[in-house]
């Protein structure tokens, strides 16, 4: 256990905003929480895994407790699938690696995602067609209040996309502090999403495999996406938005490109990244911040940014794309104040 005071959480948020802590404490076993958990004020407590979806507005007051919690083990396993169990302050690009190492299929489209495992069922992390849900066995959390161990069940996360009842009715209430997965022993290929196929074709794949589809992922990863180390970011700032199909229809009208799936009989699902790039916001860079050049969806800080820097300009992106097509975004990304 470490315990830093006012120190800068710079390098310890993607973003790379600089906004200090009154105290920095990593916690490396359940032991070291539940004491820290007792010790401090709860009200100003912050949960911190890799700080890759958050935007820090100021500096933090209290404690910024950051998620340490490493191991992982096979807690059971029959012909076809393996239970596997990781602490929540596992890296989770590692975890899908050493996964997909011992050739347990089902996280390789997941490939590069950054953060922590304990991080991946708040939002329910997906790309290329999976989601944290598909795979999610169970997770143990600890009730801040109490420093009670409690266990939830998939259905009691209550998953959505992009959402979790840890964002929701039980937000701030608990630390993930492991997560146990069902992954496959036979890999069931998913290849439909995106340029999956196309890169797989371009790299020549013709036997395909996990470590081929988290390698296609990567690279197309790689292609659009900032690297966090290099130019500051959080993923995609906003949430793609479900819209009625009526609208949906409108913009397709207009706009025959637009990328739009079906939902349910009465919704839609829009590209955000397309309506911020059709709205010219693509590339737009004030000094030392804006939108990233290959992909919209993504605000970037090319150094020494401030959080509301970035927050304002979301909320004229924001403004623009109700004025422009009549869609209401949402924020992905949390807004620490
Ligand atoms: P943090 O940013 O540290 O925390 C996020 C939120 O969860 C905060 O509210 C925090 O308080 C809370 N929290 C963190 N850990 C815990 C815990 N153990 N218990 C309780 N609360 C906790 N996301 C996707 O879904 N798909 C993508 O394809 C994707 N691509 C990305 C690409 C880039 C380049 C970047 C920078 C981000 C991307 N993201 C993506 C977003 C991000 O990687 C995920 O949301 C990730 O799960 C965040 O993990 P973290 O540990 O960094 O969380
Ligand atoms: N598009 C544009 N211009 C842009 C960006 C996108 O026209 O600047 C169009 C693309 O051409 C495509 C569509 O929008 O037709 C979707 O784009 P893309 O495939 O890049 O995916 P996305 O919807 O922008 C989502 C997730 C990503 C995830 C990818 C792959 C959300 C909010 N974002 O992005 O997740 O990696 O799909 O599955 O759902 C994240 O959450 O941080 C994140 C990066």
């Amino acid at each position: 256990m470490s315990n830093l005071q006012n120190t800068s959480l710079k390098a310890y948020n993607t973003f790379g905003i600089d906004v200090a802590a009154e105290h920095l404490v990593s916690i490396e076993s359940t032991g070291e929480l539940v004491k820290t958990l007792a010790e401090i004020s709860q009200k100003e407590l912050l949960i911190l895994g890799g700080g890759s979806n958050v935007l820090f507005m100021n500096d933090i007051k209290g404690t910024v407790l950051l998620n340490k919690l490493e191991g992982i083990s096979v807690v059971d396993e029959n012909e076809g699938h393996v239970w596997v169990k990781a602490g929540g302050g596992v890296n989770w690009h590692e975890f899908v690696l050493h996964c997909i190492h011992q050739n347990w299929a089902g996280i390789e489209n997941l490939s590069l995602i950054p953060g922590s495992v304990g991080a991946a069922p708040m939002q329910n992390i997906g790309a290329y067609g999976v989601e944290t849900k598909d795979v999610f066995h169970e997770l143990e959390a600890i009730e801040i209040s109490t420093g009670k161990l409690k266990t939830f069940s998939n259905a009691e996360c209550q998953f959505g996309y992009r959402e979790s009842v840890f964002k929701q009715a039980l937000k701030g209430q608990y630390l993930i502090s492991s997560v146990t997965f069902k992954l496959d022993k036979k890999p069931t290929f998913k290849t439909s999403y995106g340029a999956i196929t196309t890169e797989l074709e371009n790299m020549k794949v013709t036997d395909f495999s996990i470590q081929a589809i988290s390698k296609a992922v990567i690279n197309i990863r790689q292609s659009k996406l900032p690297d966090p180390k290099v130019t500051g970011n959080a993923g995609s700032f906003f949430k793609n938005p479900v819209v009625p199909i009526s609208l949906a229809e409108s913009i397709k009208k207009e706009y025959p490109e637009a990328s739009a799936y079906p939902v349910d009989d009465n919704s839609m699902k829009l590209a955000a990244g397309w309506l911020i790039d059709k709205a010219g916001w693509k590339g737009k860079t004030y000094g030392n911040y804006g939108v990233h050049p290959k992909q919209a969806l993504v605000l970037v800080n090319y150094g020494g940014a401030t959080g509301q820097n970035i927050y304002d300009l979301s909320t004229e992106i924001l403004a623009d794309i109700k004025s422009k097509f009549g869609v209401e975004l949402e924020r992905e990304v949390n807004i620490v104040r």
